[in-house]
């Protein structure tokens, strides 16, 4: 058994920020990181373009980013979680870069900043085209200065303690559920652990992976979601799954590796198969129009004209200022036997980024009591029904500090619960056959592709569920007899995810930012969050 002070599930930027924050202000408390693989292996690595902020008012105001947000969302974002994060955010980004993270200057030395869809100003701090790399870096670092935080990596987070291990029949309409730690299953040793903490902080990322071409990496499998849901926490607005308008086209490469939106930003254009640039015809912002909107455009040119994928075309783009810009794209598509400045660059959209997840206040605080939520996992307000480019860093690092902040307030008056029980293996063996668990998800993957996918309707989302209970009901038999695995715990994980978002995407009857369903592809007058 462990226990600590603060648990924090996931070393991304959310993670990390926290523990960071939390170790200065309390030296004599430990915070516990677990990840369930290497430290830096996150979504906040593969980050692109940026973290977008307002931090020149001479150039840009908070109003425009504000409004920028509000208009990308939808209708759905709540506008004073919107204000406070912009407001906030520019406090936010410069401790970061007091800690190391380094983001790129022009040569007078004042920060060079890109655009991207649905922002109209630049505003976006980056590094080169690594930004989440740079930021993961520099959190990494800092948290290793701080003797009292540990980071524990390949401890694989199974479930969130309750009162219901205790005994206590716990339902959704339970007052007061509690949350005391986790269950966590150690793959060095290969031990199932109990780690009993006051404060637990869920940042445990993205649900890319549900779907079979995503730009998320392997770890993006809905765990803390899922996990909360189980734990009877309120999830929301599970259906506005952000789809990435730019995934470089590569059949069966998985993650499909992203092609920024900076590269719209700074002058690509998206061609169909004959040559046209067809955003015009579908956007007055036309390249840069919200992410939605030019994958829905994107999705609907694919299917005129019978292709799987588009153009986006740099040809026109200056070279050196491109290079300099997007070397790591500019590698990769050479790698594939693409030169930008000669060939255009085959792109479709993938799964990107989970705009809904666990319910949280101004303080990051779920419905469950000590659990917070942070950074991809948790549904704060800000993005409405559809995320406006770049401002996830930004929520993470803001809903980071306000956790902290309240945490703090808190931590004193909370005991250990030491009569948790150890996790009961018994009636289970070693998985026999692992083709049960990785058909399965391979089944899942297709499923939320072909269903559930940009375009919706409810004959696919009945096809889905369908799909889906039988799934679940075969996965939840298994799991019962089979000795608790990653693979085996990220499927049902996944499947949970998968249940979500088609359940809310069912009870939404309207089209609405992320959401279109072609029975009701109108907006409703009746704004509501998705609350399960
Ligand atoms: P993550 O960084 O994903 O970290 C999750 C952590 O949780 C990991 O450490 C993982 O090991 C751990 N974990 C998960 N489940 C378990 C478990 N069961 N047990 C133990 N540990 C667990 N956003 C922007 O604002 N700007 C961008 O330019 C941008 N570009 C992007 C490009 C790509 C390719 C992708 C995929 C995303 C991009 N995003 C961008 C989105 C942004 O990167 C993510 O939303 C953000 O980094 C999520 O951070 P996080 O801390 O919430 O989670
Ligand atoms: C990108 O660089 O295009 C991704 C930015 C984001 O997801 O916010």
């Amino acid at each position: 058994m462990l226990k600590t002070d603060f648990l924090v599930i996931g070393s991304g930027i959310a993670g990390l920020t926290f523990a960071v924050k939390t170790a200065k202000r309390f030296p004599d408390k430990t915070i516990t990181i677990l990840t369930k693989v290497n430290t830096d292996e996150t979504n906040t690595k593969y980050a692109q373009g940026g973290i977008a902020v307002v931090n020149d008012l001479t150039r840009d105001s908070y109003e425009k980013h504000i409004e920028d947000t509000l208009v990308s969302g939808d209708g759905l974002c709540d506008r004073d979680i919107v204000e406070m994060v912009v407001k906030e955010g520019p406090q936010r980004v410069n401790e970061i870069i007091e800690w190391g993270a380094q983001f790129d200057k022009g040569p007078g030395g004042e920060y060079m900043r890109g655009k991207e869809g649905g922002h109209s100003e630049n505003r976006i701090l980056h590094h080169k085209d690594i930004t989440g790399m740079e930021i993961e870096r520099a959190l990494v670092e800092e948290a290793k200065r701080f003797p009292n935080i540990e980071i524990h990596n390949h401890w694989y987070v199974v479930d969130i303690i309750t009162q219901h291990h205790l005994g206590y029949l716990v339902t959704k309409s339970t007052p007061d559920i509690e949350c005391y730690g986790v269950y966590a299953l150690n793959l060095h040793s290969n031990r199932m652990e109990k780690i009993l903490a006051k404060i637990t902080l869920m940042a445990s990322g993205g649900v890319g992976q549900a779907y079979r071409s995503t730009t998320n990496p392997r770890i993006a499998t809905g765990d803390g979601v899922a996990m909360a849901y189980r734990a009877k926490a309120r999830i929301e607005n599970m259906e506005f799954i952000q789809f990435h308008p730019t995934a470089l086209y590569e059949p069966g490469v998985s993650p499909s590796f992203l092609v920024t939106e900076a590269v719209r930003g700074d002058g690509g254009i998206l061609r169909n198969k004959d040559g046209e640039a067809f955003m015009p015809r579908y956007d007055a912002r036309a390249d840069l129009a919200p992410r939605d909107v030019v994958a829905r455009a994107i999705d609907s040119e694919m299917k005129r004209t019978g292709t799987e994928f588009v153009y986006l075309d740099c040809r026109q783009m200056d070279k050196e200022k491109f290079i300099a810009h997007f070397p790591n794209i500019y590698k990769r598509c050479l790698d594939i036997g693409i030169d930008v400045f000669s060939k255009m660059i085959p792109v479709a959209p993938a799964a990107h980024y989970c705009c809904g997840g666990i319910k949280t206040d101004e303080h990051g605080r779920t419905s469950l009591q000590y659990l917070y939520a942070c950074g991809e996992c948790a549904s704060t307000g800000l993005h409405g029904a559809n995320r406006l480019a770049s401002n996830s860093l930004l929520e993470a690092l803001v809903f980071a500090h306000r956790c902290c902040e309240d945490a703090a307030q808190k931590i004193d008056g909370i005991p250990f619960r030491d009569a948790v029980p150890d996790w009961n293996a018994s009636g289970t063996s070693e998985p026999k056959e692992m083709i049960l668990i990785t058909q399965s998800l391979k089944e899942l993957q297709q499923v939320m592709s072909d269903y559930v996918g940009i375009v919706r309707n409810d004959v696919r989302l009945g096809r889905a569920m369908s799909r889906l209970d039988l799934l679940h009901d075969e996965t939840e038999e298994l799991y019962k007899t089979t000795t608790v695995s990653p693979q085996l715990s990220e499927l049902r994980n996944l499947i949970t995810t998968g249940y979500l978002v088609v359940k809310s995407a069912h009870f939404r009857k309207e089209s609405r930012g992320l959401h279109f369903n072609t029975d009701y592809p109108k907006k409703s007058e009746l704004l509501q969050d998705i609350v399960l």
